[in-house]
């Protein structure tokens, strides 16, 4: 899906997806642990790529992480600044990152390639490698199935991927996996889960 497609469509629900969603508080505590599990103590700078409203930027700020959070639509980032002043945030794509080649410690993809059609993926994660330092870490939520495929996601058409194909697309681009975190469907939330892995 196109990029202006997806701001656009972002854009259109920004302060109901802040509301709903715009606090870490909102994030189920295994998933904030596994993220300050892999991503608190670096010893270089994270990016939070795809940060929505930056809660979780935020979050990892007050743990003392070098964080700043690149997202595509302006409105998450006018909310991000206001809420959060001590903390960096930019406009941009993740495609492609003004960020020079090995000079990140750890990206956080919090359910932000999860609009992704499934053949741009390799290209994005690939790009993720070349900014990542040796052993830098990242960490991703996605939305899971038995079947790569699409789905009637509320913003946008999203796509969900079995853990095992998802892990073996980060073997591909430079990756190799250290732990996952998958979780069933409940009555609230489709299967999804969190995926760490660290640059080879
Ligand atoms: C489901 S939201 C997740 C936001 C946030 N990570 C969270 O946990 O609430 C997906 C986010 O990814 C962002 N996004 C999608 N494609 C992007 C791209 N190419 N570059 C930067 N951000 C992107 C969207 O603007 C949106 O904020």
């Amino acid at each position: 899906m196109e990029t202006a497609t997806v701001r656009q469509a972002y854009t259109s629900v920004a302060q109901l997806y802040i509301s709903l969603f715009g606090s870490s508080e909102q994030v189920h505590p295994d998933d904030l642990a596994f993220i300050e599990r892999h991503l608190t103590g670096r010893p270089g700078p994270v990016l939070d790529l795809g940060c929505g409203p930056g809660h979780l930027t935020a979050h990892l700020r007050a743990l003392g992480v070098d964080v700043a959070g690149i997202d595509l639509v302006p409105e998450f980032l006018a909310h991000a600044r206001a809420s959060h002043p001590n903390v960096e945030f930019q406009l941009g794509s993740f495609e492609r990152l003004d960020v020079a080649d090995g000079s990140i410690d750890g990206v956080l993809a919090w359910y932000s390639l999860i609009h992704l059609p499934p053949r741009e993926l390799d290209g994005v994660l690939k790009e993720f490698r070349r900014v990542l330092a040796p052993a830098g870490r990242l960490v991703l939520g996605a939305f899971t199935a038995d079947e790569v495929g699409a789905f009637d996601h509320k913003v946008a058409t999203a796509y969900r991927w079995p853990l095992d194909a998802l892990s073996e697309r980060l073997t591909h681009a430079g990756f190799r996996e250290v732990e996952r975190l998958p979780r069933p469907d409940d009555e609230q939330h489709r299967p999804h889960a969190a995926l760490a892995a660290v640059a080879g």
